[in-house]
């Protein structure tokens, strides 16, 4: 007889389909216990997450629905809120512009009036609406990005209105963007992924969420660092240095004008 390769020894001694039916024994195991795991880990999530979702649709209804109607669909005070998503709430509540208080060109940032715990409520309830943008994770709001990539970046997309140094500026009809300075950076992302008013949407095509944190960190960096050094003229760039020539260069020749025909006399 010729010698039985390990292979051949080893299907005699167990049956070819042993093995097969330990592995679906072992991976029905497995995968019950996991699924039983994670459905009572679910169960509990959902239970939390329906009442979050329960209590925001309270508090939508006491606070937003004169203006946005009781199921958010819009109304002429107010537009529709279906799609905006989480981070538009977040963004509108978290900065105090909303609930808005006088009809005017642009929301007025005020006094937040709500909990977080609030907000998140009221997030989540639009959130069930429809899909809309969520609240991003912390990493990509750590502000521990590429300063000089988010500089460049900044200065492209968004200093034509917040300005350079993000000190803001008039935008016509009585609306303005806003300076920069001191701005959560949950809320610097949620103004870039939702664009309120007049600014527009940077969704994750225009600039990636790594992108939108490099930005966050060139804005926190700019707060830290307010000025290279000299003056910074309010950074307004050649408008006011263009003034301080006007005013202290062509003052200085004409007091020396002044003083040179002074001294002839
Ligand atoms: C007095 C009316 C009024 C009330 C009350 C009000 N809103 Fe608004 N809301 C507006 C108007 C008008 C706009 C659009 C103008 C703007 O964005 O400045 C708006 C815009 C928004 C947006 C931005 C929509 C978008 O397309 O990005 C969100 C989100 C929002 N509101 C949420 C709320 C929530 C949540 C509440 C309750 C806490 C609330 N609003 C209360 C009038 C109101
Ligand atoms: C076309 C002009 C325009 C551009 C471009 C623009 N914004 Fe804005 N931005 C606005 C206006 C207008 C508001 C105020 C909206 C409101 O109050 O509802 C605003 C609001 C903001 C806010 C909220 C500030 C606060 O006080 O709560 C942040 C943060 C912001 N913008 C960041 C950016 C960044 C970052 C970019 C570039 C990626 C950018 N913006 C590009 C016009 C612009």
């Amino acid at each position: 007889m010729a010698p039985t390769s390990p292979a051949a020894r080893r299907s005699g001694r167990r049956h070819p389909l042993a093995t097969a039916a330990l592995l679906v024994v072992g991976l029905l195991a497995t995968g019950g216990a996991y699924a039983l795991a994670t459905t009572s880990a679910t169960a509990e999530t959902t239970a939390a997450s329906e009442q979050l979702v329960e209590e925001g649709g309270k508090l939508f209804a006491a606070n937003c629905a004169s203006c946005h109607g009781l199921q958010a669909a819009g109304t002429e005070a107010g537009p529709s809120l279906i799609g905006v998503g989480a981070l538009a709430v977040d963004f509108q509540v978290g900065t105090g512009r909303m609930p808005m208080a006088a009809s005017g060109p642009q929301a007025e940032v005020k006094p937040v009036q709500f909990t977080q715990e609030q907000i998140d409520a009221m997030a989540a309830w639009v959130a069930e609406l429809a899909p809309g943008p969520a609240v991003p994770p912390e990493r990509y709001l750590a502000g521990d990005g590429d300063a000089a990539i988010g500089a460049e970046l900044f200065r492209i997309n968004c200093a034509m209105c917040h300005n350079v140094a993000g000190a803001g500026g008039a935008l016509t009809e009585g609306k303005y963007a806003p300076g920069l300075a001191g701005v959560d950076p949950v809320h610097i992302y949620g103004a870039m992924a939702t664009g309120p008013q007049n600014m527009p949407v940077f969704n994750d095509l225009n600039l990636t969420p790594e992108e939108k944190n490099d930005i966050i960190t060139y804005l926190k960096y700019v707060e830290e660092n307010p000025s290279v050094g000299g003056f910074d003229l309010g950074s307004l760039g050649p408008v006011s240095e263009g003034l301080f020539i006007w005013i202290f260069g062509l003052g200085g020749l004409i007091a020396v004008t002044i003083w040179l025909t002074a001294k002839s006399n």
